[in-house]
């Protein structure tokens, strides 16, 4: 459902980010990206989802190719950037109606979500108040909930957890799996290892805009027995996570 195809990003200064990226990740599936920072994940997420063009390659959302379809493609995912300080001139509504009208939610489908999820991320009391009073977490609260307004088969979150409470945190992994179970599928990229490793079926890892190994967390396991995720990660790409 989420389908990368042999995805490489040269940027304007020659410097070759991701080199020949493909992976699918199926219905059903959630699926962690894992690497140190300057590996390649955002690069890769923003060729996924349409905002970067890839020198070569493609990707290919629910069935729509991102550049020849773009917009069956983004109206079939989810998308969480990894910084949340856009649009904060606007209010937490404001900034909910505004995607909500982007991706066509009908008014009581929206009102009901917006309940709910405000209410899941503790964020009710604040909706009326402009972002930019707004803390980091608060922030990506409202990002996570405007991504899930309209509920879409793919989630693509760029470092979700980041600047999460815990609470937060963990409402938001219990969504994604419920997500998954629902048969959708959902990309996460995480620097935080145990974190990939409560929720994810499988894990690619990337070093050098390479995916260096990938597969479930037993196979990873298979030739290092005893070791931690974390282990295996530093082993793999000699580079501790910052
Ligand atoms: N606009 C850009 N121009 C040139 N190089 C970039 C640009 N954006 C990112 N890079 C470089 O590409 C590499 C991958 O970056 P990125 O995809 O952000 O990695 P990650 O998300 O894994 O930390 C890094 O070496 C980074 O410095
Ligand atoms: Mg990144």
């Amino acid at each position: 459902m989420i389908k990368a195809e042999s995805l490489t990003m040269i940027y304007g200064n020659g410097h070759k980010a991701t080199d020949d990226i493909s992976f699918d990740i199926k219905a059903g599936e959630i699926v962690g990206f894992a690497g140190p920072n300057g590996a390649g994940k955002t690069t890769v997420i923003k060729m996924l989802t349409g905002i970067l063009k890839p020198t070569s390659g493609t990707a290919v959302i629910n069935g729509f190719d991102i550049n020849k379809d773009p917009v069956n493609a983004k109206m079939s995912f989810a998308y969480i950037a990894d910084n949340p300080d856009i649009l904060i001139q606007l209010t937490g509504i404001e900034y909910l109606n505004f995607i909500a009208d982007m991706y066509e939610v009908p008014e009581d489908v929206r009102k009901e979500k917006i309940v709910s999820l405000s209410e899941r991320f503790g964020m009710k009391d604040v909706l009326n108040t402009q972002m930019r009073e707004y803390s980091h977490g608060m922030r990506q609260k409202l990002m996570v909930i405007s991504a899930l307004i309209h509920n879409p088969p793919a989630w693509i979150l760029d470092e979700p957890m980041t600047g999460l409470d815990p609470s937060a945190a963990f409402e938001l992994k219990q969504m994604m799996r419920e997500h998954a179970k629902a048969g959708n599928a959902v990309l996460f990229s995480t620097h935080v290892l145990e974190v990939a490793e409560q929720l994810c079926d499988r894990i690619l890892i990337i070093n050098n805009g390479m995916i260096i190994r990938e597969g479930t967390l037993d196979y990873l396991k298979l030739d290092n027995p005893g070791m931690s995720l974390e282990e295996i990660f530093v082993k793999l790409t000699g580079n501790p996570e910052k």
